[in-house]
């Protein structure tokens, strides 16, 4: 659990993106691409999930990447080499089915490009044809993209200020890659990791060509085991649980209004507490 590696991936303003290597031998032997963790900064501190974005079997060690929003990523990211979380367990989640589709479009948003890099990975190595879309607010909050350019058979870029690649969201390179009718016939999957309104969009786009659509889902989870309840996603009209049933699901039979509403619930108490602690 002993901090190995910290880098500042991306920072914009007060915003940073952190990428951490972790001491967990056991974590890292277990993991698939699309599983995650449930980690602990200090004692008295609440448990976040965080995606296994990388691991390396050789030197024990896993890779998480986040962005400091609330009160615990930004206790996380004033962690340094040599320090150790309070408490980390894992791998949780089901891992990503990882087939040979064909051809695949993976579309990560902000810090979700961080998401799709293991399943972008895993994908490959099964021979798929990957076309990655990453998609960002601005050219410095763009994370991870040599390392998924090398692994990508066609790659596009957007930011919403026109900074770097094409001026735009994600969304509008997606309706022109479908919209090209030989194109749209070829493509088996589309995965997609960010925020909620990106993904439902895509949801939106792609069950209008009839193509599978995963999505990663960041419910608000505690203790991440099915006991809670508080991860609870409405798919198909059934309730599963986030942590054991997902984080992924068929993004055309997600309840996105609900998703929505119940991932704002802790929003203002978030401030609060970040007002109170003056981080
Ligand atoms: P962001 O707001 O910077 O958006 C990233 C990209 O998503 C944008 O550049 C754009 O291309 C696309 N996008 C955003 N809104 C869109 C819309 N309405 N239609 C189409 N495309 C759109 O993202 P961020 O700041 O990295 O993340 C914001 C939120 O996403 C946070 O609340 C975070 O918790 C959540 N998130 C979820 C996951 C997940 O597992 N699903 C992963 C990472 C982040
Ligand atoms: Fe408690 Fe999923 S986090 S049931």
């Amino acid at each position: 659990m002993k901090i190995l590696h910290k880098e500042i991936l991306a920072r914009s303003n007060n915003l940073y993106i952190i990428r951490l290597e972790i001491i967990a031998p056991e974590i890292s032997r277990k993991a698939k691409a699309g599983q995650f963790v449930v980690l602990m900064v200090n004692e008295k501190g609440e448990r976040i999930p965080l995606t296994i974005v990388d691991k390396d079997i050789e030197n024990a060690t896993i890779t998480l990447i986040f962005q400091e929003a609330g009160l615990t990523t930004k206790l996380l990211g004033r962690l340094n080499p040599g320090d150790s979380l309070y408490a980390l367990v894992g791998p949780l989640g089901n891992p990503t089915e990882i087939e040979r589709y064909g051809r695949v479009i993976l579309v990560g948003g902000g810090v979700g490009i961080a998401e799709i890099y293991p399943v972008a990975k895993a994908l490959k190595e099964k021979e798929n044809q990957i076309t990655t879309i990453l998609g960002a607010r601005t050219k410095d909050l763009l994370i991870l993209e040599e390392k998924l350019k090398k692994i990508s058979d066609e790659f596009y870029i957007t930011t919403d200020d026109g900074t770097y690649g094409r001026k735009g969201f994600v969304t509008d390179i997606l309706e022109e890659l479908l919209s090209s009718k030989i194109k749209a016939m070829g493509y088996k999957l589309v995965y997609a990791v960010g925020p909620i309104p990106m993904m439902r969009r895509i949801s939106e786009i792609t069950s209008s060509y009839n193509i599978k659509t995963i999505v990663s889902l960041n419910a608000v989870m505690v203790d991440a085991t099915g006991m809670c309840g508080c991860c609870r996603v409405t798919v198909a009209g059934k309730t599963y649980f986030s942590c054991i049933d997902g984080p992924e699901f068929d993004a055309h039979l997600v309840d996105w209004e609900e998703l929505k509403k119940r991932n704002r619930i802790y929003q203002d108490k978030e401030k609060h507490i970040c007002n109170l602690y003056r981080i």
